[in-house]
């Protein structure tokens, strides 16, 4: 097959691999001229492909900007951003720019599915009648389907072959082609019925995820005022074999998906006259843990007689998870933010981070950053942090991610 993916980020790349490693050829387009110069190249940006894959794929993977080499395709997936306005409103721009690109050389027969998360509606209202303006007509002369994607950048236990993948097409004879595309990468395809109820599956998955995350951090938020170390009770309550599921209390959430997409499903309920409190109420909660740890910073500070202003505050890891670099809506940004309104001297140490251009500073080793600070903050723990060292060599240590041992340490807080 002649596969098209359109967006190689964190998920087209990936998806465009797989296509390549089934022994298909991949069209890969993207509007940004450093990524497809980079993949030209042979450089790959994203920590889940390495250069040498690119290297194994290269007769096969053809990265471009231009969208007319997408008419030679067989099917055509869009996995371009799905953000949100400043008003936080679902921001459809470069989906539908994506999907009016595609509708101008769409071709008798393709198929069109989209990844891209968003509100249930949105490819049969959205971008089915744009898809459409071609002159052809979707279902009869080209086929439709959405499948979200379930990539979760730094796994490697769970990968698109062995993660279960949920299409829903706008016919049945969508589906059938749908389910036939992802059956070459996906040991497990799930047929749903519409498009709707896939676009509304990995809503509820992000939901289930922010909800939970919320209900943690409002307990930290709580352990923190009674004195009661959180990670042990969740330790603690993670024992029962049934009806629980651990989920881990932090600084905030981050990434494209969980502080962004719940507000997808919000924002499209508004329409329908239903509440959607429990969304609101764990953004809130999610949002305000940035606040709280810079105050226990502050607070922890205080406990030495220092004060914000002026003290040098080193965190350590910035990106919003572990073991990948990337900053979107990671909650160090507003805690660096905070600090920084507070006087605070801030210097970070992260080897997934180079540099941070918005507050003009670059990651600096790890030992300097505990040797000259007032306090270390790991705000997140990438894999190989020498937590050993961390305690040894700084004045002050803070912990939102429960990786030092509990008790013992007296220059040691923890979330
Ligand atoms: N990153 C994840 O872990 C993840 C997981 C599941 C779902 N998603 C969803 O997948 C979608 C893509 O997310 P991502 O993380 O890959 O984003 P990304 O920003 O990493 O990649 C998107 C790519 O699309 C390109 N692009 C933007 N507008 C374009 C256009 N009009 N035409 C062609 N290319 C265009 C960008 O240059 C970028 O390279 C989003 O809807 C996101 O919610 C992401």
């Amino acid at each position: 097959m002649n596969v098209g993916v359109v967006g190689l980020g964190y998920v087209g790349l990936p998806l465009a691999v797989a296509f390549c490693e089934a022994g298909h050829r991949v069209i890969g387009v993207d509007v940004d001229p450093r990524k497809v110069g980079a993949l030209n190249a042979g450089h790959s940006y994203i920590e889940d492909v390495p250069d040498p894959t690119l290297a194994g794929i290269s007769d096969r993977l053809f990265p471009t900007r231009r969208f007319a080499e997408l008419s030679r395709c067989d099917a055509v997936i869009v996995a371009v951003p799905t953000p949100l306005t400043k008003n936080r409103e679902p921001d459809l721009s470069a989906l539908l720019a994506a999907t009016t690109a595609i509708t101008a050389v769409l071709q008798r027969g393709q198929l069109v599915v989209v990844e891209s998360t968003t509100y249930p509606g949105t490819t049969r209202e959205q971008l089915v009648p744009l898809l459409e303006e071609s002159g052809l007509t979707a279902g009869a002369e080209f086929n439709v389907a959405f499948s979200p994607e379930r990539i979760d950048p730094g796994r490697t236990d769970y990968v698109m072959r062995n993660t279960p993948k949920v299409v829903g097409g706008l016919t049945e004879a969508c589906q059938a082609r749908a389910v036939a595309l992802y059956g070459e990468v996906c040991d497990h395809v799930v047929a749903v019925s519409t498009p709707e109820v896939a676009e509304l599956s990995k809503l509820l998955e992000n939901v289930f995820r922010s909800v939970n995350i919320a209900l943690v951090n409002e307990l930290a938020m709580l352990c923190d005022r009674m004195e009661i170390d959180i990670w042990e009770v969740v330790n603690a309550a993670a024992t029962k074999p049934y009806g629980f599921m651990r989920f881990e209390p932090g600084p905030g959430m981050g990434g494209h998906c969980l502080p962004v997409d719940p507000f997808y499903l919000s924002w499209r309920a508004r329409e329908f006259g239903s509440p959607t409190d429990f969304i609101e109420l764990a953004g809130e909660v999610n949002q305000e843990m940035p606040r709280f740890c810079a105050e226990k910073i502050a607070r922890a500070l205080n406990e030495h007689a220092k004060p914000v202003r002026a003290s040098r505050i080193a965190l350590l890891g910035v990106s919003y998870k572990a073991g990948v670099g990337d900053m979107r809506e990671s909650p160090a940004l507003k805690i660096i933010q905070l600090l920084g309104e507070g006087g605070g001297d801030v210097i970070y140490h992260d080897e997934y981070v180079p540099e941070l251009p918005e507050f003009g500073l670059a990651s600096v080793p790890l030992t300097d950053a505990l040797d000259s600070c007032d306090v270390a903050v790991i705000v997140t723990a990438h894999p190989g942090l020498d937590v050993d060292l961390v305690l040894e060599r700084a004045p002050l240590v803070v912990d939102f991610r429960g990786v030092t041992p509990g008790v013992g340490a007296p220059n040691l807080i923890r979330l």
